[in-house]
């Protein structure tokens, strides 16, 4: 594990993108594995999203295949047949795991981003998730309902599952850049970064 230490938010954004286009310019057909987040990549780049509200549609302004339209994919030269956003239509979990199967099939991510949920979710998978889990239908805790309601008009709004890469699809990428600022994150860092090695 290799942690950068940074001063603020601005700063992580541009040691993460400096990450990113390094590891594009050396290789054109890179295959990322993508959060919520938005940084410039170029034609033949694959993206794989990690996590989609269970129960809305691709057009909802929550979903998160609208946050990557909206905040990245509309505004560069990527194929849109390379962007993979798993369904918040997906049934159940034998569906759910073929998208294991298109990140095989596309050899594999190079690059997965993260970011860090207050309690020290990834993706959205919640403290206890198992480090055999591929992607699959998961059910969200009340704390991070809580957290990620800021977004929704209503706290009822907010779906209470998900479709998320599971642990060992994030630790079959090749590299994780995890991204982590401010206060609210800082009991999870802290244990991630000093704590034993726990699905916690
Ligand atoms: C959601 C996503 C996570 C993300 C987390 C933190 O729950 N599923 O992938 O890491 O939010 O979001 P933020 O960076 O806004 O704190």
């Amino acid at each position: 594990m290799n942690i950068i230490k940074v001063k603020d938010n601005p700063e992580a954004g541009i040691v993460a993108s400096k990450k990113i286009a390094e590891m594009i310019k050396n290789n054109p057909n890179i295959v990322l594995g993508l959060a919520t987040g938005s940084t410039p990549i170029t034609t033949n780049v694959k993206a794989f999203n990690l996590d989609e509200y269970k129960g809305i549609d691709g057009n909802h302004d929550q979903s998160y295949k609208f946050f990557m339209k909206e905040t990245l994919f509309d505004h560069v030269n990527i194929n849109k047949n390379n962007c993979h956003i798993p369904s918040g239509h997906t049934n159940n979990n034998e569906e759910a795991a073929k998208y294991d199967e298109e990140i095989k099939k596309a050899g594999g991510i190079d690059l997965q981003l993260l970011g860090l949920g207050v309690n020290g979710h990834v993706g959205f998978n919640e403290p206890g998730a198992s480090f055999d889990s591929i992607t699959s239908i998961v059910d969200l805790t009340e704390s991070t309902i809580e957290v990620n309601s800021r977004f929704f008009e209503n706290k009822k709004d907010v779906p209470t599952q998900a479709i998320s890469m599971g642990l060992k699809t994030i630790a079959n990428a090749k590299e994780i850049l995890l991204i982590a600022t401010g206060k609210n994150k800082a009991e999870a860092v802290k244990h991630l970064v000093n704590g034993p090695v726990t699905t916690e």
